[in-house]
């Protein structure tokens, strides 16, 4: 077994946190292991938690759409989630809970080893630039330990409020300009222990 299979394994039996005791299913991520471009999102919601899959639901049917508005398919880059299991509800993670699920996001970072980070939404931006605003930071990449952050609105900010759709789809353009020419690639050049994020 890989070394990614058996990260994927202990997240789906994961019992770190209360939400294991509600889910129907871990939400451990999807897409290509060898990815150049990594999504982060928040966490799973009813449909994720439903069929195992990360952005399954209108958000993510909308995440496709701008996938595909910029010639990408989801196996082309690896998605996942802050927090693996869903909040009941949909609330927000709790602090404790993306404590939990911390070293298993910083693991698939270092085995996927992406150029670039989407960072979809605030609690995802908040995780690495902490009291920060996702408003004022979307849509420019930067750079922190050796990695190549980009920041957006989450896709489903865009369901609540459609004028945010063309920010959003706008942000896109440059995510794929930034893909077509992401400069050196400092993830190459990350020591393991640089990889501890907060
Ligand atoms: N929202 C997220 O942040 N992640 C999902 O997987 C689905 C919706």
């Amino acid at each position: 077994m890989s070394d990614f299979d058996t990260l994927v394994n202990e997240i789906k039996v994961c019992h770190q946190c209360a939400l294991s005791s509600k889910r129907t299913n871990a939400v451990p991520g999807e897409g290509a292991l060898t990815a150049d471009i990594m999504f982060i999102g928040e966490a799973p919601g009813f449909r994720e938690d439903q069929l195992a899959r990360p952005f399954v639901g209108p958000a993510g049917k909308f995440l496709d759409e701008l996938l595909s508005g910029i010639g990408l398919r989801r196996d082309d880059v690896y998605i996942t989630n802050m927090v693996k299991c869903r909040p009941p509800n949909n609330r927000d993670p709790l602090p404790e809970e993306m404590a939990s699920c911390k070293t298993y996001l910083e693991r698939q970072i270092k085995m996927i080893g992406p150029s670039v980070i989407v960072l979809l939404g605030r609690h995802s931006f908040a995780r690495f630039f902490p009291g920060e605003s996702i408003g004022k930071a979307r849509g420019r990449p930067r750079l922190l330990n050796g990695l190549k952050l980009f920041p957006m609105y989450h896709p489903a900010a865009a369901l609540h409020n459609p004028a945010l759709r063309p920010v959003i789809s706008q942000d896109f353009k440059r995510l794929k300009d930034l893909i077509a020419d992401p400069g050196p690639n400092p993830a190459t050049f990350v020591e393991p222990e640089q990889l501890s994020l907060l």
